[in-house]
């Protein structure tokens, strides 16, 4: 595992937004994408601008309130049409999904935690994200890549985000490389930052860092 470590504790948004400016190097029009929870949609609207009219971006999140602010927020931006959203537990992706678009993902995007001015009380949850960053793993395209957002500040945060740390440490090295903005840690609980890619691509091409 290869860990970069930003000069101070980033907060949340200034991470987002390095996370979006990740995703527009990496995303090309005609991409296929998935938001794995999309809350209140701004990430499904930056996947949906990236894939383009010619792309596809698939979003899930288990509350029916983050399906309908997420497609509110799509149908005011006109993108509406390139994405199509699934109410459910993004445990459940393989069913959720077309079946043809296994090994087409170019991305999946996690950004654990609660949705902001909802319900904290509904959060992502260890042995959900788990299954759900698994079945990922099937799903990407052979270049494909994986982009979690965790939260270790608050309750529950902690747990998930060591969760996905182990669990990305145990991902073969031959298949994966797998970099951490830091590593989570009780004394700092400053969002972190997984991007996880085929090892089969060129080094060079995954170098990154919160800029
Ligand atoms: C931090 S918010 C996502 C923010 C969102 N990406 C955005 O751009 O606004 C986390 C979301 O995960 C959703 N969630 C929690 N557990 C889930 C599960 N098992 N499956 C799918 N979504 C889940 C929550 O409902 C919440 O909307």
């Amino acid at each position: 595992m290869c860990t970069v470590m930003p000069p101070d504790s980033p907060r949340p948004e200034a991470l987002i937004r390095a996370v979006h400016r990740r995703l527009a190097t990496w995303v090309q029009p005609g991409d296929v994408a998935l938001d794995a929870t999309c809350g209140n949609g701004h990430d499904t609207v930056h996947l949906a601008r990236l894939v383009s009219a010619h792309g596809q971006v698939h979003a899930i999140d288990i509350q029916p309130e983050a399906i309908a602010e997420t497609r509110a927020r799509l149908l005011s931006s006109n993108l509406a049409a390139r994405v199509r959203l699934h109410q459910g537990n993004h445990a459940c992706l393989p069913d959720l999904l077309p079946p043809e678009l296994r090994g087409q993902l170019q991305i999946a995007v996690f950004n654990l935690g609660y949705r902001p001015g909802s319900n904290h009380c509904i959060i992502t949850r260890p042995t959900t994200t788990l299954m759900a960053l698994q079945a990922c793993t099937q799903w990407l395209s052979d270049n494909g890549a994986i982009s979690i957002m965790a939260y270790p500040g608050h309750p529950g945060g902690d747990l998930e985000a060591h969760a996905v740390a182990r669990w990305s440490e145990c991902l073969p090295e031959r298949d994966w490389r797998v970099w951490w903005t830091c590593p989570p840690s009780k004394r700092r609980p400053a969002p972190r930052w997984a991007w996880i890619s085929r090892a089969t691509l060129d080094p060079r091409e995954v170098e990154l860092g919160p800029k």
